[in-house]
């Protein structure tokens, strides 16, 4: 794709599209639930559907009318056996998150598979604790990766001490407790996303969760429930860095979902300097307004990492527009996901002329740099089949001279963000 213009500022409104996390979510809740769970406003993209085929093929009754989905939900229990193996495509939510309740499925022998990306990706993390509780997680190589045969069994209830914060491998042990008899507990010490304790409780169930531990008592049986997923702020998270560091812009930004186990991108742009405003909706939503801002380096480290961990990518393009070194440290992680995020952000940023050290964990970013290409003709800017390294690369290529950058691989942007260049065409006040 050429991306003929720069811009000269962002204006304008967007509603951003619904959670990734929690639409996934809400499709496996509502099939391990009793009854019927309405879900408005849920992600129509990749990943998501994804989730929504699997549990079709696990013989879930799941239909779509176009604006809402209907899940009848009829219990663990009648959760059968697929034809095929299971395609959780490029989602490491749906894969890690299912397989939790695979292993519960007593005498079920099931077959995960996914894309070549996945497929790179390590679910020891979810054998390891699932193999606590009986069942049995086989994959390939050491680090256990696609495809994977999990083989449920009656769980026993473990205590589990994370050795890296993850709401995937936190959210599938939670799902395996649910139908577990005792009480099956994990500990984080950093604290992930919460959705799925919170949704636990949402369709009537009970979980308790105390700084960084978090416990179910099953068995459970969940009740189906009407959900309206709000707007997701990773997906915002591109808005907002665009926002500041596009000169001339101002953005507004709506229904963007603010719990505070998601927040760390609003704490790193006040600790930047950055001009946002967060205007709640209610406990679920805001409205945030950004504008173009100076911004100044900073250090992101320790508990806030999962809070922003799908950000950082973006967030690196915003620190090589602020004024000294800022510091990534502690987010290892970010070479698991899918792709190692560390060198890529590192490889394309440095194309347009940032200068990142990396590091084993994060990166120094410099700043604050003109962001141009520093090969001669047109720099081609790629994804590496990563939605989030797509969208940062369009947002870098906004402040380049135009027609001096080509993105390659965008289709990687349909993961999670389908309609993302009609939001940019919205906002865009392009100069050529
Ligand atoms: C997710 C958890 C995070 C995140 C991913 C979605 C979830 O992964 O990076 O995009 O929905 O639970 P980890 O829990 O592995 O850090």
């Amino acid at each position: 794709m050429k991306l003929k213009i720069n811009s000269s500022g962002l204006r304008g409104e967007l509603t951003v599209p619904a959670d990734k996390s929690i639409s996934h979510r809400s499709i496996m809740f509502g099939s391990i639930a009793h009854g019927k769970t309405t879900i408005k406003n849920f992600l129509r993209a990749e990943d998501c559907l994804s989730t929504l085929a699997c549990f079709r093929q696990l013989g879930v009754e799941i239909e779509d009318d176009g604006e809402v989905i209907t899940v009848h939900g009829q219990g663990f229990e009648h959760l059968v056996p697929p034809f095929e193996p299971l395609d959780a495509g490029n989602s490491g939510t749906t894969v890690r998150l299912m397989s939790g309740i695979l292993a519960t499925l007593d005498g079920l022998s099931t077959d995960v598979i996914g894309d070549a990306s996945l497929s790179k990706r390590p679910m020891l993390r979810i054998k390891t604790p699932l193999e606590l509780m009986g069942a049995s997680v086989s994959g390939q190589g050491e680090k256990i990766t696609l495809p994977i045969t999990v083989k449920g069994t009656k769980l026993k209830a473990i205590h589990y001490d994370m050795p890296v914060a993850s709401a995937q491998v936190k959210s599938a042990i939670l799902l395996a407790g649910l139908n577990t008899p005792g009480e099956t507990s994990v500990r984080e010490d950093a604290i992930s996303r919460n959705h799925t304790e919170e949704m636990i409780n949402y369709f009537g169930g009970h979980c308790e969760s105390v700084k960084g531990h978090s416990s179910v008592i099953g068995p459970q049986r969940l009740e189906g429930r009407d959900i309206t997923v709000p707007g997701d702020i990773s997906s915002a998270a591109f808005w907002i860095v665009a926002g500041l560091i596009v000169p001339g812009s101002e953005i507004i930004l709506r229904n963007v979902g603010i719990n505070e186990t998601r927040t760390g991108i609003i704490d790193v742009v006040k600790a930047m300097g950055g001009d946002i405003k967060v205007i709640p909706d209610n406990e679920l939503t805001a409205t945030i307004v950004v504008r173009y801002s100076d911004l100044n380096e900073t250090v992101i480290e320790g508990e806030i990492i999962p809070r922003l961990i799908d950000e950082l990518p973006v967030i690196a393009l915003l620190a090589t527009q602020a004024k000294g070194d800022t510091m990534i440290r502690d987010a290892h992680e970010l070479r698991v996901k899918e792709t190692d995020r560390i060198t890529a952000v590192a490889t394309e940023l440095r194309k347009l002329g940032a200068s990142i050290d990396e590091t084993e964990d994060g990166m120094i970013i410099h700043g604050k740099t003109r962001l141009n290409p520093v090969a001669d003709g047109v720099t081609e800017l790629t994804t590496y089949h990563d939605h989030r390294i797509g969208m940062m690369n369009a947002i870098a290529a906004l402040l380049v001279d135009s027609g001096k950058v080509e993105l390659t691989g965008e289709a990687a942007i349909n993961i999670s963000y389908p309609t993302f260049f009609d939001d940019l065409d919205a906002i865009n006040h392009s100069i050529i």
